[in-house]
């Protein structure tokens, strides 16, 4: 079984959907027993709040159910827990990397985007102050990345 943690700043937009594409996935491929996945945030403002509305709707239209209750990254629990820590953009790998405690942490930290084979960005942008424009592609670029994760992880 593999570990998979997904990370943004607030844990109310681009994690909690990477965590509902990728179950999606996870459900109609039958790997329940391969792969198991979670989503936190660098910042805790949002802690113990549902995601973004505008995130839940968007997402719903593609069929994706946000359900997760954002939460802060614990540096001391998620580390040992995960065996994937995957940050959205450059800064909350760049958070993750700082609160790594030694090597066997970092090399367990990875950019969502490292993993999309179709999609040209090297990072998800932060939708949060966006239009419907910016959501749609947090969804589009997350359903690229979360395929070719989902590749990766099987041909390991
Ligand atoms: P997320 O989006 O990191 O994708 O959950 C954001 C949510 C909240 C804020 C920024 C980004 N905020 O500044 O409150």
């Amino acid at each position: 079984m593999k570990h998979i943690l997904f990370v943004c700043l607030g844990n109310i937009c681009r994690s909690p959907s990477a965590e509902a594409v990728l179950n999606t996935l996870i459900e109609r491929n039958r790997f329940e027993n391969d792969f198991q996945c979670d989503s936190a945030g660098t910042a805790a403002y949002h802690a113990g709040e549902p995601a973004d509305f505008r995130m839940k709707q968007f997402a719903k239209k593609r069929g994706y159910n946000l359900t997760s209750i954002s939460r802060p990254f614990d540096s001391k629990l998620d580390f040992d827990r995960f065996d994937y820590i995957i940050g959205m953009d450059r800064q909350n790998v760049q958070d993750l990397k700082a609160m790594a405690r030694h090597e066997n942490d970092r090399k367990k930290i990875f950019k969502m985007t490292d993993f999309c084979f179709n999609q040209k960005y090297d990072s998800v942008p932060d939708p949060y102050y966006g239009g419907d424009a910016a959501f749609e592609l947090v969804l589009d670029i997350l359903e690229d990345a979360c395929e070719g994760l989902i590749r990766k992880l099987r041909s390991e």
